[in-house]
């Protein structure tokens, strides 16, 4: 598999938005190797709903996240996936990941 080289992920990161951008710079990593740069990515597709690292913007009408640990927020997640649990949006979204990008991402985003 190729992986692109750092510096084109990051001038992908900046064409992600602001929010992206954000979420992107502010997690805590102490590498950027290619694989830590995918996996901020993959997280950084849910800030324009759930607000930066999950956090959430108050009174949007979105829900908080980052409340739930990695396991909770990856059961909910297979939940949608899977038609268990309902929803407006999350039920469409989250057929287009891969379980295992569902894993990194709930790794990423959930309460450490
Ligand atoms: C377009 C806006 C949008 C995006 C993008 C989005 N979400 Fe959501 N999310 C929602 C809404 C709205 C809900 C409430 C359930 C519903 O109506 O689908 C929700 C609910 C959730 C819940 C359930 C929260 C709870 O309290 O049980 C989780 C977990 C979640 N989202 C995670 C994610 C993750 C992880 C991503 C990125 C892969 C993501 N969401 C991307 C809008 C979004």
């Amino acid at each position: 598999m190729h992986f692109p080289s750092a510096h084109k992920l990051k001038v992908m990161g900046l064409s992600i938005g602001t929010l992206g951008l954000l979420s992107l710079s502010s997690l805590a990593v102490s590498q950027t190797s290619p694989a830590n740069i995918n996996q901020l990515s993959l997280a950084a597709t849910c800030a324009n709903c759930h607000g930066t690292n999950g956090v959430g913007v108050p009174n949007a009408g979105m829900p908080q996240i980052n409340h739930l640990t990695p396991d909770a927020m990856l059961t909910q997640l297979k939940a949608f996936k899977s038609g268990a649990r309902s929803g407006t949006i999350m039920h469409q979204l989250t057929k287009g990941y891969t379980d295992e990008q569902l894993q990194t991402i709930a790794n990423v985003l959930g309460k450490k």
